[in-house]
């Protein structure tokens, strides 16, 4: 450990606290730069490669395309089954360096692919590292953080999703000229290695480190990261939560952990089937059958992914105000009515002349909603809503839904499209948008303020029902 309690201050112990959570942040850096390049890198990578086969076997194109897109997301979801259970057995800080190692091999074997089977072979690889990251970044700032501060904290990691997707919008904009693909995807290993080198100063969890008989180096990481009056305090609630048992996947089904399992799994499901990744992906494509040009379309693609940013810092600079569920409902309900305006949009013969820039301003709105709602919220409260025990275990498993989610959603979304149109595409959107709200509404709790152990001690008592509406009932922090 690189700096001295003695020599710290309380400030000091505070923004050492911030220097935590912004560097694991780049978890989500990787995340969303894995997100947003592919389809700037895609244009080009069929000029390098015969598309025609795979492993000799003939494919026609439109397939080999969809391997290579979706192959990130195959390996995320394999990162994400094995994440969980490795962050609670090496820990959480060991697992984001494996992740970044991971992240920075894939990222090289696509920079220098000589063959598109070596190309699908890094996307896989390179989507490992991104599972790892999505599940261990979350969870090693929620572990790390006192309670107050915790939501912005974890939020951070959402910001830097998407100012990666926003990055790896304007890495394609600036090598397309050139059609240097090879460059946009190897530019990955830059916040890899900073990651990596950057997380060796950094404290291992101390929830991690006292439940694997660390004590004294839990409490060492509590008094680098707090106030010193809270340091006995936050340590004396770990140790009461701390049960003998290990964690297995079995315990996630147990009756009182139960509830909070179909949040989790329910959570990760809306925040894909909802569609926010059909304008991640092919907003230019949505747009250009308005009428738009190529450019005004990439251009407009840019404006989203600035909207996407600047209303994720909104969130963050809330999320502890407000709590979780507010933002929560009102960025689903905003989410809903964009979704119906974008299909009646595509609807109405009479809009022509004005339906790009309806579709644009309403694809813009339903980012922005999403922005301070499901997107920083859905992370956040899966950090915080398990035991301590099986957290890692059951942020994994969370985690996968997610990932298979955004699969389906980005392999049907063109499908759908010529089946029932884009009006009843977004409408069907609109109406998995009214369900999400519908259980969030009914089941999500607010875990604003509190500690992660109170969050803990009041599943138990609730074991058998919870009235999300409540208040909390625990007893608030003053850290
Ligand atoms: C989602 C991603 C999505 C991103 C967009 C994240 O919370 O999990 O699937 O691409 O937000 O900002």
């Amino acid at each position: 450990m690189s700096i001295e309690n003695a020599e710290l201050t309380d400030n000091d112990r505070n923004s050492f606290i911030y220097v935590v959570a912004a560097l694991a942040a780049l978890n989500g850096l990787l995340f969303g730069f894995d997100t947003g390049v592919i389809s700037g890198a895609m244009l080009y990578i069929r000029n390098t490669f015969e598309l025609t086969a795979v492993f000799g076997y003939s494919m026609n194109a439109s397939l080999v395309e969809g391997i290579i897109v979706s192959g990130a997301m195959i390996g995320a979801i394999i990162g994400a089954a094995l994440g969980g259970r490795l962050a609670d057995r090496l820990g959480r800080r060991r697992l984001i360096l494996v992740g970044a190692v991971v992240f920075f091999v894939g990222s090289l074997i696509m920079a220098i692919a000589p063959t598109v089977e070596i190309l699908i072979l890094g996307r896989i690889v390179d989507g490992i590292g991104v599972g790892f990251a999505s599940v261990v970044g979350p969870l090693y700032i929620s572990e790390i953080s006192p309670p107050k501060i915790r939501g912005s904290l974890v939020s951070l990691n959402q910001l830097t999703i998407t100012s990666g997707i926003l990055i790896a919008y304007l890495v394609n904009f600036a090598f397309a000229a050139g059609g240097e693909w090879r460059w946009m995807l190897g530019l990955g290993m830059v916040p890899a290695a900073v990651l990596f080198v950057g997380m060796l100063f950094m404290p291992e969890s101390p929830r991690w480190l006292y439940e694997h008989g660390r004590e004294s180096d839990a409490r060492e990481v509590l008094a680098r990261t707090r106030v010193e009056t809270r340091v006995e305090d936050e340590l004396r609630e770990i140790k009461e939560t701390v049960r003998t048992e290990s964690g297995t996947l079995r315990d996630l089904f147990e009756p009182w952990v139960r509830p909070m399992l179909i949040v989790g799994v329910g959570l990760a499901a809306f925040q894909q089937v909802t569609g926010i990744n059909t304008v991640m992906y092919y907003a230019p494509t949505i747009l250009e059958s308005t009428g738009f040009a190529d450019t005004a379309s990439i251009l407009a693609t840019v404006g989203i992914g600035v909207v996407n940013v600047v209303m994720t810092v909104v969130a963050v600079l809330l999320i502890d105000r407000t709590g979780r569920r507010p933002l929560l409902l009102s960025g689903l309900a905003g989410m809903t009515v964009m979704l119906a305006v974008l299909g009646v949009a595509f609807y109405l013969p009479g809009l022509s002349g004005a339906i790009g820039w309806i579709a644009t301003g309403s694809l813009m709105l339903y980012v922005a909603f999403f922005a301070i709602g499901l997107g920083p919220v859905f992370w956040l409260l899966i950090s915080e809503i398990y035991p301590m025990e099986i957290r890692g275990t059951a942020m994994g498993v969370v985690t996968v839904v997610n990932w298979a989610g955004n699969l389906l959603v980005s392999l049907t979304f063109l499908r759908l499209i010529d089946v029932v149109g884009q009006t009843g595409t977004f409408w069907l959107y609109g109406a998995l948008s009214v369900l999400a709200l519908l259980f969030c509404y009914r089941l999500v709790p607010e875990t604003k303020g509190r500690s992660l152990e109170a969050i803990e001690a009041d599943l138990r008592e609730t074991a058998f029902g919870r009235d999300a509406g409540e208040q909390p009932r625990a007893t608030e922090v003053d850290d």
